[in-house]
């Protein structure tokens, strides 16, 4: 069944208590094993409540969306292997989340009248071609385009319109605004600001698993392909080659940061992951192996990098190469969630380790008795940790989604290394373990 879960109680990882040392396994050829701590803290229902309650801006809201559907409706994210076209697959269409349309309601009621405008270019059906929302980020209202593409798509309400603007026309005019109208860099890369090209690693979240999601619905392989052109754009412009770490924000004026951010690396790698999945699960899946190789490729570059540079207990530090920043729950716990979707996808369980890591620290010691993710950097002041973190909330339904789906799975190592003879390996017996501990049937 479809959206059930979301009345299920939301338990971060069960109440057992598992204490285990995995051994080396020298045969594997990988590194020492981390120490699984204390797998133990339960998450009050609340976290889900506050996914829902305290989200504000524009990406928050878009990330909200995003996390809902990988949690609670996983036909329309492309990780769940039940994902299917909304637009041509009647059933779907029949079971678009209130919720999710809800979203997109609010975004076509925000939606600015100058979007609406048809000065200045060829106009969709009258609307006009212009930004979801009124921001200064031209990428963050894309964020929102996946919600208002599904409410497009939907039995119940696709033909209705809000403002006198039609679903479909207001993701058309935001499709458009991103490809025609927004500033670009000279290699090409889509501006993350409407005033001038500026990078920033969060645009690789907002805009290409949007071009790719659009590009899957219209079975379009352009749009797939330039979602996977961007990401390669904003890697050539922000990777520091020394470390293989995303910087934050480069080119343009005003706002600067060329640090090492967490939070932008973690945006970057799981956006990336969203584009792979997109474009695995699309009839293009064939044709685009290259893509997928390099998108699978750069998220690892991320991983493998912080892996390797992670404080005593398993988190990344703000600036990950930086040890005078605090470590950061929301940049690692989004981390996390690429490390096990890395694994879901069967292309590595390599990094299921350093996930289990953040995944146990942060239940045990992060997650407040009001279920706020706490020591999460302020997404509004890079530098500093904030009180709390919309965004960080969503993470941790994010990193939740891609855990339960890992163990749900069985926890095993089901990439082709594994199944080509080596076996699974601790991660398999980890995850075995885990599912155990935790009782079969559980979520
Ligand atoms: C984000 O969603 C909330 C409702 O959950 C809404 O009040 C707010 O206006 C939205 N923000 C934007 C920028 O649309
Ligand atoms: C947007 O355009 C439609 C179609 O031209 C029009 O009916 C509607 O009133 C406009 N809405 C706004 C807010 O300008
Ligand atoms: C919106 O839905 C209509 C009807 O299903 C479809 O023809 C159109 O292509 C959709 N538009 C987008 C942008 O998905
Ligand atoms: C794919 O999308 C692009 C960008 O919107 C558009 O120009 C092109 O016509 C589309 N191709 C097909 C086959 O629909
Ligand atoms: C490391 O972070 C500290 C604390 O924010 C800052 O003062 C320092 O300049 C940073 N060092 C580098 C090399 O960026
Ligand atoms: C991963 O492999 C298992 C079988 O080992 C399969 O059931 C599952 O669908 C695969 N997942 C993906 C995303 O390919
Ligand atoms: C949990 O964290 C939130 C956000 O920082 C804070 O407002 C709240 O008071 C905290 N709850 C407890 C019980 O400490």
């Amino acid at each position: 069944m479809r959206t059930e879960s979301l009345l299920l109680p939301l338990t971060l990882l069960g109440r057992t208590v598992l204490a285990q040392s995995t051994t080396t396994s020298s045969a594997l050829g990988r590194a020492s094993a981390p120490v699984i701590q204390s797998l133990a803290e339960t998450i009050p229902d609340d976290l889900l409540a506050k996914v829902r309650d305290v989200m504000e801006q524009t990406w928050e809201n878009g990330t909200k969306a995003q996390a809902l559907l990988e949690y609670a409706y996983q036909d329309f994210s492309p990780f769940s292997p039940t994902f299917g076209n909304a637009l041509t697959d009647i059933s779907l269409s029949q079971s678009i989340p209130d919720e999710i349309i809800t979203i997109a309601r609010t975004t076509l009621e925000n939606r600015p009248a100058s979007s609406n405008s048809s000065t200045g270019g060829s106009a969709i059906n009258g609307v006009g071609i212009g930004s979801l929302l009124e921001d200064g980020s031209s990428a963050d209202p894309a964020s929102l385009g996946i919600s208002v593409l599904l409410a497009n798509a939907s039995a119940a309400v696709g033909t209705q319109e809000v403002k006198n603007v039609g679903w479909g026309e207001a993701a058309e005019s935001e499709l458009r605004y991103l490809l025609e109208r927004v500033p670009r860099n000279s290699a090409g890369a889509i501006s993350h600001r409407a005033d001038q090209p500026q990078l920033w690693a969060d645009f690789v979240y907002m805009v290409p698993p949007y071009l790719a999601y659009y590009g899957y619905l219209s079975s379009n392989q352009t749009l797939l392909q330039e979602a996977y052109t961007q990401c390669a754009l904003y890697r050539s412009g922000l990777q520091d080659t020394s470390t293989n770490l995303w910087r934050h924000i480069m080119e343009g004026t005003g706002t600067a940061d060329p640090g090492l951010w967490a939070t932008g690396n973690a945006w970057a790698a799981a956006g990336m992951m969203r584009v792979l999945a997109t474009i695995q699960k699309s009839p293009f899946s064939d044709q685009m192996s290259s893509q997928r190789a390099d998108l699978q490729a750069w998220s690892e570059e991320i991983i493998n990098a912080a892996k390797s540079r992670t404080a005593k207990d398993g988190l990344v530090r703000n600036y990950i190469d930086n040890s005078s920043t605090f470590e950061d729950t929301a940049g690692s716990t989004l981390l996390a969630a690429v490390a096990y979707r890395l694994a879901t996808m069967n292309l590595t369980t390599a990094h299921v380790g350093f996930a289990n890591q953040i995944h146990s620290t942060v239940a045990a010691r992060h997650i407040n008795s009001t279920g706020y993710l706490t020591g999460a950097v302020d997404p509004l002041s890079f530098g500093k940790q904030g009180t709390y973190s919309p965004e960080g909330q969503a993470f941790v339904l994010l990193m939740q989604a891609a855990y339960k789906d890992y163990i749900s799975g069985g926890g095993e190592d089901k990439t082709s290394a594994a199944t080509s003879g080596k076996g699974a390996g601790w991660i398999g017996s980890v995850g075995v373990s885990l599912l155990l501990a935790l009782g079969l049937g559980f979520w």
